[in-house]
């Protein structure tokens, strides 16, 4: 198996840390296009191996996709982080240019890809990935509300005092501070509503601080995070190598599923050696199936700025 991670800065070098350590492949690529940072990244991971016992073999390539040829998934990190203040939306011009000119070399050496999407915004970023590409839809996913979901999950734990591992809680919609739609009437605590636990107002605010996680973080550190973002997706790596049929909430091509059409947006999908392969109805009530509307909505918008690109 052999995987290649875009983007040698904090959010794909730890996620090729972290697909190192769980040996998710026998090859892993790290690419950039900065002189050298990707070699020197990989070589550093690689004086892990002996300490942290993993055998993954780790190269770094500056921008030469020939090093990625034969990747089975090819995750992409490449591009601008938001700055304090700044939205997701924000980067689109600059990280469309980046995304479409990856997926093209990507293609060339690994026409057989899975593609993981992490470059914000994250929804418009997956739209354009499949539209440049014309791939089948199931093999294009947009990390985002595996992210969400594990920052909802964070916060539930923090207001139940109970392990985050216990908890099944995900967030839908879009990726971005407006857009994203944290279930929570729908989460449980080992198989229990965790609405028989909250009052209505930490309800309320589990599901705002959920939406503006990234954005907390963004201020608090001065540059977007990266722990979170690289370890989700390592988790869907995990899933499609190893075809665990995890449930994830991902960005995924919509063609009716929750009345949406040409559109990328995140719902509950499984995700398994073809991709994604199944995309779950968890029957949205009216309000929720409202918000959706709105954040496909607020999607569309930004997808439409591609077209003035
Ligand atoms: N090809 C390959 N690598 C590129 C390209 C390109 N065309 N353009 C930029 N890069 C590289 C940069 O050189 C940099 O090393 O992408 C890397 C991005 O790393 P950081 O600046 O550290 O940004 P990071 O925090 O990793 O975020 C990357 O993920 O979560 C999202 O919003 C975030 O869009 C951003 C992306």
């Amino acid at each position: 198996m052999k995987v290649t991670v875009i983007g040698a800065g904090a959010v794909g070098a730890t996620c090729a840390d972290n697909i190192a350590r769980k040996e998710l492949c026998n090859e892993l690529v790290l690419l950039d296009i900065k002189e050298g940072v990707a070699e020197g990244k990989a070589q550093d991971m690689m004086q892990t191996a002996t300490l942290l016992g993993f055998d993954t073999k780790i190269v770094g390539s500056t921008n030469d996709y020939s090093k990625t040829a034969g990747s089975d998934v090819v995750v992409i990190t490449s591009g601008l982080p938001r700055k304090p203040g700044m939205t997701r939306e924000e980067l689109i011009g600059v990280n469309a240019g980046i995304v479409k000119s990856v997926c093209e070399n990507v293609l060339k050496y690994s026409p057989d890809a899975i593609i993981i999407v992490i470059s914000n915004p994250m929804d418009t970023m997956t739209y354009l990935a499949l539209q440049s590409t014309e791939l089948p839809k199931h093999r294009i996913i947009g990390m985002g509300g595996t992210l969400d979901s594990a920052r909802f999950k964070y916060q539930l734990s923090q207001h139940l005092g109970c392990s985050p591992a216990d908890l099944n809680a995900v967030v839908v919609g879009g990726h971005g501070d407006t857009t994203m739609i944290p279930l929570i009437r729908l989460a449980t605590w080992n198989s229990t509503p965790v609405t028989n636990f909250l009052s209505t107002e930490q309800q309320e605010k589990i599901v705002k601080d959920t939406m503006v996680g990234g954005a907390t973080l963004t201020a608090l550190i001065g540059t977007s995070a990266w722990y979170a973002p690289g370890a989700a997706g390592a988790a869907l790596v995990e899933s499609i190598v190893r075809d665990e049929k995890k449930l994830f909430t991902c960005c995924v091509s919509l063609d009716g599923e929750y009345g949406q059409k040409d559109i990328c947006l995140g719902v509950p999908v499984v995700i398994g050696r073809n991709g994604w392969e199944k995309i779950l109805d968890f029957q949205l009530n009216d309000s929720e199936q409202a918000a959706f509307q709105k954040s496909a909505d607020a999607v569309r918008s930004m997808n439409d700025v591609l077209k003035t690109l």
